[in-house]
């Protein structure tokens, strides 16, 4: 009987919490409701673990058949921007006088507007989802074509929110292939931009994603938990580092002023191009993974009271990055983890290299190079990826020249200016140039091979990406150095092949192969290509006035 009257009660009681948060939540998603509905369930003292946990069944038994019964309900003008947009107007009109019929009719054209992008955002979603493929054309036409560096460079637009806190944010750039299928190659990586404030805690998590970072602006310390120990480590400004996947994570920025910025290259492990992060600690922001558990699984898991397992799994509210005091910042700065620079078995594993304390790879008064691959830093050999810093000087460049294998994905951290490349797979008009004319099928109809000149100015936060064998410089604008972070996928064996200045390429063929090849002479193709006596950064262009803005012509 008790048991029968402790049921009636808990569903009474889910339904009032559920009147009560619908109320407040008509416009969250399904999921919110849920997670709080749950949430309450577990803050109702007067219950014991059995009736909790029939309590968040109750949610979910509540929440699922609401979504069932919306999609039933939904009218199909909502799934119709244009048909909803006319009632819209349409009732402006009768409804004049009581507002600005004007008023009413640019509020439906916002609303429609509003729609339109939520559907686009959901077919987009769907896309990814289910892996519907749109046609070949569709994709082709809006984002094989050139203009603005389409599509290898992204700006703004093309970066996320993910985390959106007081005391820091957390910005992911979108998938590459939902970009291009060009990126096929790289659709399993993603680019992240990290900012915290100075003297902040991150809550420790872990990832189903390989982390690649460098740290871009601020010093901190990262500590890696393991089943047997804990290793933590200094970064500043200039440091690479992996955090291997499943690795629980934490840091600080013990900076005073200055923001701690990393720039994140992800791996995900078993989703192509998707990750996630876990919290393990923590509260209710972030939400702990162990609030998805039942309270008798935890009681019995901890052997402990639900009380004090209920203490410490609420408490927290304040988000993934914390603001922290003097001292504990202080105690949390201790480096920890023996000091072998090789790197012996299961000791230092993670430290982070320095990248840009070693000597540069190419370096004059026009620019510096700072590379390193998995032969100097083997964290990064499962991967495959190597990463180098370029500093152009202002007004300088670096040479033309093309990856064998790798392709670089390169983020803009200071400075301004701009890059071009060769590309044979788009073009202005929008039409593949190449495999496109299937319908020639002989020979000599196959139109000829044409470079389309990808290019796009630069700015701190760009993010562009230059295909493997494909020929590129980047340019520093007259006033400012530009600073560049890349990470190389594909490393491995990847040469850079310079097609300028003293260690240019086109210098070792032989003289007949070059008059066969320029139809001119060799003294003048040699007078050409011996002319630049740098080698890897050069004097840029004169900015004439002519040349300001660079038009695409
Ligand atoms: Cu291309």
């Amino acid at each position: 009987m008790g048991l029968l009257k402790g049921k009636v009660s808990v569903i009474l009681l889910v339904f009032s919490l559920l009147v009560v948060l619908c109320a407040s939540l008509s416009v969250s998603k399904e999921d919110q409701q849920l997670r709080l509905c749950k949430e309450h369930c577990r803050q109702q003292r007067q219950l014991d673990s059995r009736q909790r946990h029939q309590c968040e069944t109750a949610c979910e038994e509540y929440i699922r058949e609401k979504e069932r019964r919306e999609q039933r309900d939904e009218p199909q003008s909502r799934h119709d921007p244009g048909k909803e947009y006319s009632k819209c107007r349409q009732r402006c009109q009768e409804e004049e006088g009581r507002r600005q019929e004007q008023v009413c009719e640019s509020e439906c054209e916002q609303r429609k507007i509003e729609q339109e992008r939520e559907i686009r955002r959901r077919r987009d979603e769907d896309d990814e989802i289910v892996g519907r493929k749109r046609s070949e054309d569709e994709e082709e036409e809006e984002e094989e074509s050139s203009g603005k560096g389409r599509p290898y460079v992204f700006d703004d637009q093309h970066w996320s929110t993910k985390l959106k806190a007081e005391e820091g944010r957390v910005r992911v750039l979108q998938k590459f292939t939902k970009r291009s299928k060009l990126f096929k190659g790289i659709e399993n990586f993603r680019v992240m931009i990290f900012e915290a404030n100075p003297q902040t805690f991150v809550v420790p998590n872990h990832w189903d994603a390989d982390v690649v970072l460098f740290v871009a602006q601020g010093e901190g310390t990262v500590s890696l938990v393991y089943t047997d120990r804990r290793e933590s480590f200094n970064i500043e400004r200039g440091h690479v580092m992996v955090i291997p996947a499943g690795v629980t994570a934490y840091l600080i920025n013990k900076g005073n002023n200055d923001k701690l910025i990393l720039v994140k290259l992800i791996n995900p492990v078993s989703n192509i191009g998707k990750f996630e992060s876990f919290f393990g600690p923590g509260g209710d922001n972030p939400e702990s993974y162990f609030n998805a558990f039942s309270s008798d699984i935890l009681e019995a898991a901890f052997k402990t009271s639900e009380d004090s397992l209920k203490r410490i799994f609420s408490q927290q509210r304040e988000g993934a990055i914390i603001r922290a005091s003097e001292e504990q910042i202080k105690a949390l700065t201790h480096e920890k983890g023996s000091h072998w620079p090789f790197g012996g078995k299961g000791s230092r594993d993670s430290a982070p290299f320095h990248l840009l304390r070693q000597n540069p790879r190419e370096s004059n008064d026009f620019g510096s190079l700072f590379e390193v691959d998995s032969n100097d830093y083997r964290q990064l050999r499962d991967l495959n990826v190597a990463v180098s810093f370029a500093n152009i000087t202002q007004g300088s460049m670096h040479t033309p020249y093309y990856n064998s294998r790798a392709t670089k994905i390169a983020v803009v951290l200071n400075g301004k200016g701009y890059f071009e490349m060769a590309c044979p797979h788009v073009s202005k008009s929008g039409h593949k140039q190449q495999h496109h004319h299937h319908h020639s099928r002989r020979g000599e109809e196959a139109s000829p091979i044409h470079y389309e000149k990808i290019n796009s100015e630069l700015r701190e936060g760009t993010v562009f990406v230059v295909p493997p064998s494909h020929p590129f410089v980047t340019v520093a604008s007259e006033d400012e150095n530009l600073e560049v972070i890349c990470f190389e996928i594909n490393a491995e064996n990847n040469h850079k092949f310079p097609l300028a200045g003293q260690r240019n390429i086109l210098k070792n063929i032989e003289k007949e192969a070059k008059e066969l090849a320029f139809a001119t002479s060799a003294e003048e193709v040699d007078e050409v290509f011996r002319n630049q006596e740098e080698e890897f950064f050069f004097k840029g262009p004169r900015q004439q006035e002519h040349r300001r803005g660079y038009s695409i012509i």
